[in-house]
């Protein structure tokens, strides 16, 4: 039984989320989307919204037998990731920028707690340039948001500021 974390803000979720979720699903046979209760962020979405959203759409993806569970978390992955009992965590490069900053947190995790590994997936290269904050970015300059979000995320977007 191998248990992968997968950790981040999705605020909100991507497509390019997704789909490293559906590719780790061919590793893992459980992975835990773990939403991180950060205090010094203020977010777009709540930690509730983010919640439903994620558990909303992984309804959709091809996950084979892989279980999909949405948590969040607070203080330090590492110790998330042991009480979780995971024996890794992943995460998603899309270029070499992602790499640097990747690297140094994988290294100090592994540090913190050498029993975990840190997983690198690469999306799909249509992915490849999407991020949560662009995707913020476009929709609230009024751009097209199709094909970077599924489509209740976007439409969770105009609900949210529409009031
Ligand atoms: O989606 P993000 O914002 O890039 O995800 C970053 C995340 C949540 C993976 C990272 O900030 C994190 O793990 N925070 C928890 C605090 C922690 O463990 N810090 C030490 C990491 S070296």
């Amino acid at each position: 039984m191998r248990r992968a974390i997968y950790p981040g803000s999705f605020d909100p979720v991507t497509n390019g989320h997704l789909d490293i979720i559906e590719r780790g699903c061919k590793l893992f046979d459980e992975i835990i989307i773990a939403i991180l209760l950060n205090p010094e962020k203020q977010p777009f979405f709540t930690i509730e919204e983010r919640r439903a959203m994620l558990n909303e759409v992984l309804k959709e993806i091809d996950r084979g037998s892989c279980v999909l569970r949405v948590d969040n978390f607070k203080g330090l992955l590492v110790h998330y990731a042991t009480a979780q009992q995971a024996h890794a965590i992943v995460r998603g490069i899309r270029a070499i920028s992602d790499y640097e900053y990747e690297l140094q947190m994988a290294l100090m995790n592994r540090r913190l707690e050498p029993a975990i590994e840190t997983v690198f997936m690469m999306p799909a290269e249509t992915y490849s340039y999407v991020s949560s904050r662009l995707v913020k970015e476009v929709f609230q300059l009024g751009g097209e948001l199709q094909g970077l979000v599924p489509p209740s995320v976007e439409e969770r977007m105009k609900r949210k500021v529409a009031g």
